[in-house]
């Protein structure tokens, strides 16, 4: 009988797009799918370190698998992604169960893992990784995630990514049309470019010329980016997402913060009011655009004053939807070094009340758009009533119909009819 491998994934879209990569690798070797890590010959932890509570996440789960090693020891445990390469052979320290460690730009070393030569611990850094292609085995048949750039540049005070992911590199274009014509080919509905940072892509074309050649191409139906930095947010970009057709309306932009004070500590490049002018342009030229961020509360120094400084941001943008966490300290970065950190009571009650905040935003808006008709494609059965069907708008808000109505990869036009707090319900109008 075949080998088979269980990968478990943490953390972002970046990660999961990177297993699908992996789970290539591996069906390439011969590997099948497992259910579970009880029935795995090779079990992969595609780690994240983005912030405390997911490295302890996995290092509980890695500390399940000490029993399971005991039964069966010659299953092979390996840990992969950022905690991978923010730690390295240290790894074996905490775990000694674990057998190889493979970091973020190694993922290719894969392919030999049935070598007796394969590394115990890959991290070096890999110059090669964006002209590299890799098999990809996708988990959904609608929906793509394309990698168009790797690592990041821009040392975020807070952050951890530049670290574990390494330098910025492009992905050759070519590369990129190449792997967009064949979803088209293949039926795919909506791509989603991926990058830390995609606004700075470069190589023969900037980013917002990607988008333009990609819409041209034809074939795929909606164009989705993440994530966007507010200061390499252009004009032209802006431009290119009000003329292009295929590219959603809908911009994932992170905040951070309100305070400009704290901004600068974070290194993050952009004021508060920049940043503000830069939503009012997107406002302005694409009618209807959604637009969410991500909010830390509680970074070292963050004062009262600066926290109402975010509050009133929220109220006065009104963001579609936030991702909010608290500040959480991170190997390497100038942000864990700082003086003055905020206690967690204090972070707690700060989050506590941004997202309160937000929730009623997202109430409002989502009420605003009871009535209005609203083209969806849809993603598949509803995970809490299975006799709905869940969809997107363009906006990226999350919509159910009767499931009688339609199936998974339709793209069809819906009257919303009722909005709740993280979703609406909505039924099919004939268009
Ligand atoms: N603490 C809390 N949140 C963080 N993020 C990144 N690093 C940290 C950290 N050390 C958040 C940022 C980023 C999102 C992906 O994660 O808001 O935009
Ligand atoms: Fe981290 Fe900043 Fe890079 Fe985003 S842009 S990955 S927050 S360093």
């Amino acid at each position: 009988m075949g080998k088979s491998a269980y990968i478990h994934t943490f953390g972002c879209q970046m990660n999961v797009h990177d297993s699908e990569k992996m789970t290539g690798i591996l069906e390439e070797q011969g590997y099948s799918r497992a259910n579970s890590p009880a029935d795995a010959d090779l079990v992969i932890f595609n780690t994240c370190s983005i912030r405390q509570k997911a490295e302890q996440k996995f290092y509980s789960e890695l500390g399940r698998m000490k029993s399971l090693k005991k039964k069966r020891p010659l299953m092979k445990i390996v840990v992969a992604g950022c905690i991978a390469q923010q730690e390295g052979k240290n790894i074996f320290k905490h775990a000694p169960h674990v057998d190889f460690v493979i970091g973020t730009q190694n993922i290719h070393t894969l392919k030999n893992i049935s070598s007796s030569t394969f590394e115990r611990v890959a991290v070096q850094a890999n110059p090669d990784i964006a002209t590299t292609e890799l098999p990809i085995k996708r988990n959904d048949g609608i929906r793509a995630w394309i990698t168009i750039m790797y690592g990041c540049d821009n040392f975020c005070s807070y952050c951890v990514v530049p670290y574990t992911r390494g330098r910025e590199q492009s992905r050759p274009s070519e590369h990129i049309y190449a792997e967009v014509s064949e979803l088209a080919g293949n039926g795919y509905k909506e791509i989603t470019l991926l990058g830390q940072n995609v606004n700075s892509y470069f190589s023969d074309t900037d980013f917002p010329g990607l988008l333009r050649k990609l819409d041209g191409l034809g074939g795929i139906g909606r164009i989705r980016f993440v994530t966007s930095h507010p200061k390499d947010l252009s004009d032209d970009l802006i431009r290119a997402m009000s003329e292009l057709p295929s590219v959603c309306s809908h911009i994932h932009l992170p905040l951070q913060s309100g305070s400009s004070t704290v901004l600068r500590r974070m290194n993050r490049k952009y004021s508060f009011s920049d940043y503000l002018n830069k939503i009012s342009c997107l406002r302005k030229q694409i009618p209807g655009i959604a637009i969410t961020t991500d909010i830390i509360a509680g970074f070292p120094g963050e004062t009262d004053r600066d926290h109402h400084r975010t509050i009133h941001a929220l109220k006065q943008i009104e963001f579609d939807g936030i991702f909010a966490f608290k500040y959480s300290p991170r190997p390497f970065t100038k942000a864990a070094e700082m003086n003055s950190h905020v206690e967690e009571s204090v972070k707690s009650d700060r989050l506590n009340e941004i997202l309160t905040l937000q929730d009623g935003i997202t109430l409002q808006k989502n009420k605003a758009l009871v009535g209005t008709v609203q083209e969806i494609l849809i993603e598949g059965e509803s995970e809490t009533d299975s006799e709905k069907l869940t969809g997107r708008t363009r906006s990226n808000k999350i919509v159910t119909i009767p499931k009688a109505c339609s199936r998974k990869g339709a793209v069809v036009c819906v009257e919303i009819t009722r909005s709740r707090k993280h979703s609406l319900e909505g039924t099919l109008v004939n268009s």
